[in-house]
């Protein structure tokens, strides 16, 4: 479906050239008055010169034209010479009833269907899941399911962090703690245990525990260079280990990503490229790509245009250990030819641009990826305490999601049992709902910011049902599906409700804001923006909200009136549903 303002633009143009003159004139826009009309054209500013005519001339022939048009009320010539539209109720209404009828509202199919694959998540294995790792997710799961709605072909990829001296290290310490442990026998042929030799929760102490003995002891940081050397060069007993440790790991993942309604595709790692490394550096040497430099082999990044210094791209290191940059190469390489997709997009912590940006060039210049394969760089701010700082426990630890979470669900939990509407809701029901809300709380709160910006986590303001907030975008739902369900008890059927031409002031702005669906998504597709549906659903509750308190909608007694809200009504409902759903999130029946 075309959107609403190329329509009445097409229209505006039309009667440009109609008056004799260049239609490309007759853009509109959404009018920076709204007090005085809803659209405006400019056209006639920008025209007069070129037509030694005043504007305000131009715009009334202009005006003159639109006057038996379908799609305008009124088209009025106002000084100095700008055009103000408002729309007819009639174009309005059909525009909504086509956009009910058709599938994504009249979301167009993509011109061309892209393959994107989008990297996310990013945990490391065997460590706990820090609030870090909350806007990968949060944010990367949205911009998943937007670009799935618009008609791509997605493959969402956890990119885990399974590889390199942080396995080494686990397994030293497991060494250290149970030196007889089967795994670390290397005259053992037989098959090791299936269950784990650990849980967990001992996993995710055993990883800081080790980190923090390598910083201090030379000799324990050697043995676990040795051990991931031993990992990494295939050692049976310590790929075994390996293995137990992922399976753990993995399986707790799972766990967490569910509760946060987020879920992968693909869940590649980077040692699934471990093997591919050796041929990829050989074939950069060859090309003459790679040379050394301080005993690290590298690649010159740098480019004539660049106004700050940007360093080659190691590729290994002086002991020719591989580095987390040789596995996202690597990793490059794999996606093009298993997957060969169109745009890879990374959303990970803006702090890693540098190291992305060296990373791409290389990409580029050794030929891993084909001149017109997109990769971008998706990176987000901090989240930040309501001191400034980076998110932190009350004692000043890095702060588990799961027990962020857990806060918040407590928190609405709370504020849901004290509601005296609900004193008849069921404590189970009260206490899924809270999941649901706090969920909306913590997801709507990160993505309603731009992701590049630093944003300060407040779960008071998260969480209050007012403002630009989810449980504000969540009771307006409910709000509406209470009233749908209302005139189903009066033993009316919604979905058979017509839509109708509005007769008030906030009706018709509920059904302009409707209209803006197909730019919101689009928009925030082509910017892998999704605070820009944010900002949509925000604007769409106020007017619903408006319309909802100057209308008595279930006490109306003109059938037909009342079935014209009640449609608009479902149309709200699906298109705010539909929203939420790409921004992560989902309503309850009731809260
Ligand atoms: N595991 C990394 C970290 O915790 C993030 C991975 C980001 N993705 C990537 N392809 N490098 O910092």
């Amino acid at each position: 479906m075309e959107k609403i303002l190329d329509l009445i633009s097409r229209e505006v143009k039309e009667a440009f050239s109609a008056a004799g003159y260049d239609a490309q004139l007759g853009r509109v826009t959404v009018s920076n008055r709204p007090d005085l009309c809803e659209y405006q054209c400019n056209g006639a500013m920008a025209g007069a010169k070129r037509y030694r005519k005043a504007p305000l001339a131009i715009a009334a022939e202009v005006a003159e034209k639109l006057k038996e048009s379908r799609v305008f009320a009124r088209a009025e010539a106002v000084a100095p010479g700008f055009l103000n539209l408002d729309i007819r109720e009639s174009f309005l209404k059909k525009y909504l009833q086509e956009m009910s009828a058709e599938p994504k509202f009249g979301l167009p199919e993509p011109a061309a269907k892209k393959k994107i694959v989008i990297d996310y998540g990013g945990p490391n294995v065997a460590k706990p899941l820090h609030v870090g790792h909350l806007r990968s997710a949060i944010i990367g799961e949205s911009v998943k399911r937007i670009a799935r709605y618009m008609g791509h072909e997605v493959i969402g990829d956890i990119h885990l962090g399974d590889w390199g001296l942080q396995m080494g290290l686990i397994i030293t310490e497991l060494r250290e703690r149970q030196p007889d442990l089967v795994y670390f026998d290397e005259t053992y042929t037989g098959d090791y245990p299936d269950r784990a030799p650990f849980t967990i929760s001992e996993l995710e102490e055993i990883y800081p525990a080790a980190s923090s003995r390598s910083k201090e002891d030379a000799v324990y940081k050697e043995k676990a260079m040795e051990a991931t050397y031993k990992l990494q060069s295939g050692v049976r007993g310590y790929r075994a280990l390996w293995e137990q440790i992922i399976a753990v790991s993995v399986s707790d993942l799972k766990r967490n990503y569910a509760r946060l309604q987020v879920s992968f595709d693909l869940w590649k790692g980077e040692s699934d490229v471990h093997d591919i490394i050796p041929g990829m550096v050989a074939s950069m040497k060859e090309n003459g790509y790679a040379h050394v430099s301080d005993g690290a082999l590298v690649v010159d990044v740098k480019e004539e245009t660049d106004t700050k210094e940007i360093p080659p791209c190691m590729i290994l290191k002086s002991d020719g250990a591989s580095l987390y940059n040789t596995t996202d190469l690597a990793t490059i390489m794999e996606r093009m030819e298993k997957i060969a997709p169109d745009e890879i997009i990374y959303v990970v912590d803006k702090r890693q641009e540098l190291y992305f940006e060296q990373v791409f060039r290389c990409a580029r210049k050794t030929g891993l990826v084909r001149p017109e394969t997109r990769l971008e760089f998706l990176g987000f701010g901090t989240m930040n305490g309501k001191d400034g700082k980076p998110f932190k426990t009350r004692e000043g630890g890095v702060m588990r999601l799961e027990y962020l979470i857990g806060d918040i669900n407590e928190k609405m939990y709370e504020k849901i049992s004290e509601n005296p509407d609900n004193a008849a809701m069921p404590e189970d029901e009260a206490r899924a709902t809270a999941e649901q809300v706090a969920l909306a709380a913590v997801k709507y709160g990160d993505l309603s910011n731009q992701a590049s910006k630093d944003y300060i986590f407040d779960i008071e303001k998260f969480s209050s049902s007012e403002g630009d907030t989810g449980p504000y975008i969540l009771y307006t739902v409910t709000r509406i599906k209470s009233i749908l369900r209302k005139y189903k008890e009066q033993g009316k059927t919604p979905e058979a409700a017509l839509l109708r031409e509005a007769c008030g002031g906030s009706e018709k702005a509920l059904m302009m804001e409707l209209t803006g669906f197909n730019t919101a998504v689009e928009t925030a597709f082509a910017e892998t923006a999704p605070h820009k549906i944010c900002a949509y659903i925000y604007g769409l509750s106020n007017a619903f909200n408006r319309f909802y308190h100057e209308n008595k909608i279930l006490t109306e007694t003109d059938a037909e009136k009342q079935a014209g809200w009640i449609a608009l009504l479902v149309l709200t409902r699906d298109v705010l549903e539909t929203c939420i759903d790409l921004l992560g999130f989902s309503a309850p029946e009731r809260m």
